[in-house]
């Protein structure tokens, strides 16, 4: 995600400022952002792209060498507002005199902004992160202390967030605060640095203090006090940790690979994509991005959603999800199929388009296609200010952060969790009853834990991975939610450790491929607890008839699976309809470590781009 950087110290913040940018640019991001503050006059800095554009536009204006020894800086990933410099961080009160960085997600903002708005205050930016130091400016105005106008403001904010903001007014400290993203402080001699990752601390100190959730700092050139957003005057003491890691090591969090970072991710992808989008004790679910067009959703009777490879296996499982708790007709389109058809529509038929990179040209054609008819296209999509979130005429965004590995992970995860929250929404229009919507809603709630909980045994994944990793060809197959399971599973392990992964539901298999199976042939069932157990129990004895080895994957106390398949990987527990979030992080872990096994380079598959822009 977003990258934070705050100086406050002895040397001249600009160059620091921009050496901690650099080191986060392996986040991702889309525009830069730097304000400086030398002698009550701040000078700020925005640019769309990369650092580097930033850096030469400082060095344009004679400023690289400022006196300044305090300054914040951003690299920002769009979330709300496309990007752009009116957009990019430092965002400033109305006039100036506090300048804020933030990474993370104010869910309440829209609200907040209305009553400021309401009060005059004028907004200069589209961006949820705007309202934070306008709200700081009006405590100011009630007069109040810029640490405790901090303080009133961060109590108001519903979501997550890691804030530094400088006052143009007291030059002697910076306040930062943490709630639900990192931020840490670099304590180093006579300066500090607080940066949303110690990748752009280690630089300068490895003497770092680790910010908690619900605190806030007063940060000065050599001195941190800490205390709860709650309660004033009770300062916490925290000692310095110091780290042990290069730069490197530090970006990827210690993990060999990006990809393994972002399964790793997979639980806050969840909350990242819900945050804010439903309430389950009250079967609520609301998007900002489509209250405009709630009544034309109401009318729609046919859904075709398009999309291409992990995106479109997304796709498939909110077919089954729409269908399910909506009732309406849904039809899953390959991108590249989609506009070579002559796909039937009427002025009831919405088109939904899933896609993390947002500029896969496949799935762009369509959403074009699609327009041209003029039938209603909605996008859920990850990059904001991606093309097809420009080109569509609503969307979802789903707040997966930026991913690095080429094999999709966490974007899958997060688009599954927006698309089950849009089946939600649409059967709540229609048919679905609150009670089943709270049990649902209730079950997304424990996702993030029960995931991790998955993470935890990732070992028995590595175990699997070193019995496997040598043959040549794998079947992976499931039944009903479990069947998307299975095509994704399959492409994860095909794409990243060159074995021929086939994935197929499981009760077609009969009709031909079984041909294939003996005992060089394993499958990797999924078949938990569902109702289509029964079934799918039936192929899986087809199958051990035909000598194939067996990985399934169950729900936890199976004891006849135990006994029937080779390998066993238990998932908890859950709701039927969410048993392929937890399955699915099953055979990434998997197909990861077979990966990693085999020596390949697991973020850059040989013959694949992260995003796929010619058709
Ligand atoms: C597989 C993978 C690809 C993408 C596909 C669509 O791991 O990453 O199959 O899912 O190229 O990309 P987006 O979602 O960017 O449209």
């Amino acid at each position: 995600m977003c990258g934070i950087v705050g100086y406050i110290g002895k040397k001249r913040a600009m160059p620091v400022l921009l050496d901690g940018l650099k080191r986060l640019e392996y986040r991702g991001y889309d525009s830069a952002g730097v304000a400086i503050l030398e002698n009550t006059e701040v000078k700020a800095f925005k640019k769309v792209g990369r650092v580097e554009n930033l850096l030469k536009a400082i060095e344009t204006a004679g400023e690289l060498d400022s006196m300044a020894h305090i300054g914040v800086a951003h690299t920002r990933w769009a979330t709300h507002g496309k990007p752009s410099e009116e957009n990019a961080h430092p965002h400033s009160d109305e006039f100036g005199k506090f300048w804020l960085v933030h990474n993370g997600i104010i869910e309440n903002y829209e609200e907040l902004k209305k009553e400021l708005s309401e009060s005059g205050v004028k907004f200069s930016s589209e961006t949820d992160t705007e309202v934070v130091v306008q709200l700081i400016a009006k405590e100011m105005e009630a007069g109040l202390s810029f640490e405790e106008a901090f303080r009133v403001a961060l109590k108001k904010l519903r979501g997550a967030y890691g804030i530094v903001v400088m006052s143009a007014d007291e030059p002697e400290y910076l306040m930062a605060a943490r709630n639900s993203s990192p931020l840490l402080i670099g304590v180093g001699d006579g300066e500090m640095i607080v940066a949303s990752d110690a990748s752009a601390v280690v630089g300068t100190t490895k003497k770092i203090v680790y910010l908690e959730d619900g605190e806030l700092a007063k940060v000065s050139a050599d001195g941190l006090k800490i205390e709860l957003i709650a309660e004033a005057g009770k300062e916490l003491k925290r000692e310095a940790e110091t780290v042990d890691m290069d730069a490197s090591e530090i970006e990827k969090d210690g993990h060999d690979f990006f990809m393994h970072k972002e399964i790793f991710e997979i639980p806050s992808a969840v909350l990242n994509a819900g945050r804010g989008r439903f309430i389950a004790s009250e079967g609520l679910v609301k998007f900002g991005g489509i209250e405009e067009i709630k009544s034309k959703l109401r009318d729609i009777d046919r859904i075709i959603i398009s999309a291409c490879g992990t995106a479109a296996y997304a796709g498939l499982l909110g077919e089954y999800f729409i269908e399910e708790l909506a009732g309406i007709p849904v039809e899953v389109e390959i991108g590249s199929e989609f506009r070579y058809r002559s796909p039937v529509f009427t002025e009831r038929t919405a088109l939904i388009v899933v896609s993390q990179s947002g500029e896969t040209a496949d799935t762009l054609a369509a959403v074009r296609e699609a327009k041209e008819k003029g039938i209603l296209v909605l996008g859920i999509v990850n990059v904001v200010g991606s093309t097809i979130a420009r080109e569509v005429d609503c969307g979802i965004y789903t707040h997966a952060g930026p991913e690095i590995g080429v094999a999709s992970t966490k974007a899958f995860i997060s688009q599954l969790t927006v698309l089950l929250l849009l089946a939600i929404y649409l059967g709540r229009q229609r048919n679905l009853s609150v009670n089943e919507t709270k049990e649902i809603l209730a079950d997304l709630e424990k996702l993030p834990e029960l995931l991790d909980s998955i993470l935890h045994r990732e070992k028995l994944a590595k175990k699997l991975a070193k019995k496997y990793k040598d043959f040549t060809s794998m079947a992976f197959l499931g039944r009903k939610y479990s069947f998307p399971v299975a095509l994704e599973g399959a492409l994860k392990l095909k794409e990243i450790s060159y074995i021929h992964g086939e994935g197929y539901p499981a009760g077609e298999f009969k009709h031909g491929p079984i041909a294939l199976l003996d005992e060089k042939f394993p499958v990797f069932f999924i078949l938990p607890s569902d109702d289509v157990y029964e079934k799918s129990k039936s192929n899986l004895e087809e199958i051990k008839a035909r000598q194939a080895p067996v990985i399934a994957i169950v729900t936890e106390g199976n004891k006849e699976l135990m006994r029937m398949a080779d390998d066993v990987l238990e998932i908890p527990k859950i709701a039927n309809i969410l048993s392929p979030f937890l399955s699915t992080l099953w055979t990434y872990l998997f197909a990861y470590h077979v990966a990693d096994m085999k020596n390949l380079d697991v973020d850059k598959p040989r013959n694949l781009a992260k995003s796929v822009t010619v058709e």
